[in-house]
């Protein structure tokens, strides 16, 4: 993949000031300008997967018919509208702790959350994904919202980021842990994470028992590994070896029905 519309590294992170954002500079260079073929060809079987999977759905190349991405036709979307709640929830949380920080949106899909961080006011926002598709949609929304100055989009691999240690200020999860291992995913983050610095995650649980057979009806919508590691409290307690977490909030028990109702005029938003 070109990686010409990608802006300098050196515009976005100083290579100026303390030894630890000299690093980050140096390390975010050379995941830039990692050779794309190469980076694919080493991944294994089931990144791989996640990568093509990826791809396929967020390629604007492959729009069909209703002028939609695979994503956008037969995603999860009219859900994320019934979100509303934990998206405020989100939104605060970001406002608070991004201003002149470094921070990390892990796994950031087409970037949305770290175009929003950048535009918070993150001295840094970053958003690493396997999908090199997502990666390149993500720099190109940037570019377009005059954002490209203060994010960085790389194409890699969370359980391996490549990032240095200690560098990261804030990092965000946003419905993508059940699509990474988390033996390799938590230790990598609290190694990159600063002494002091946060994690938040927002992210879906196995237990509603009306939203596993949403699943269970729609497994054309998911990888074979996201299907069988969705979040559960045991993946919360073994958090707990690498994070001092703390307090979980539980949110939309009920108002995904909100979901089944997207038709009817003026009852959710769907702004996204
Ligand atoms: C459901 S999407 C979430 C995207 C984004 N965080 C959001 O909220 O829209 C999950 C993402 O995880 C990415 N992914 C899967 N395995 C990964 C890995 N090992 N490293 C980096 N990204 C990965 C996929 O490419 C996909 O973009």
């Amino acid at each position: 993949m070109s990686t010409s519309h990608l802006p300098q590294i050196s515009a976005v992170v100083p290579k100026e000031g303390n030894g630890q954002r000299a690093g980050l500079s140096a390390a975010l260079q050379a995941l830039q300008s990692r050779d794309s073929k190469e980076f694919a060809a080493a991944l294994d079987e089931r990144k791989r997967r996640e990568r093509e999977w990826a791809n396929f759905s967020r390629d604007k190349r492959l729009i069909n018919a209703g002028g939609e991405t695979e994503e956008k036709h037969r995603g999860n979307a009219k859900w994320y509208s019934t979100t509303q709640l934990s998206l405020e929830y989100r939104n605060a949380w970001l406002a608070e702790k991004v201003p002149g920080k470094v921070f990390l949106d892990y796994a950031c899909g087409n970037g949305l959350e770290t175009l929003k961080a950048a535009s918070m006011g993150a001295s840094v926002a970053m958003g690493i994904d396997v999908s090199n598709v997502s990666v390149a949609n993500a720099a190109e929304t940037a570019s377009r919202e005059g954002l490209a100055d203060r994010c960085v989009f790389l194409e890699g691999d969370c359980e391996a980021t490549g990032l240095p240690d200690n560098s990261v200020d804030v990092i965000l999860c946003s419905y993508m842990l059940h699509h990474l291992n988390l033996e390799y995913a938590y230790p990598e983050m609290r190694r990159i994470l600063k002494p002091g610095g946060c994690v938040l995650a927002c992210e879906a649980l196995d237990y509603n028992p009306l939203i596993k057979l949403y699943r269970k009806l729609t497994p054309e919508m998911r990888t074979e590994w996201e299907k069988e590691h969705i979040l559960s409290l045991k993946d919360v307690r073994t958090a707990k070896r690498f994070f001092n977490v703390g307090r979980i909030r539980y949110w939309h028990v009920f108002s995904f029905l909100g979901g089944f109702l997207q038709g009817a005029p003026g009852l959710f938003r769907q702004d996204f």
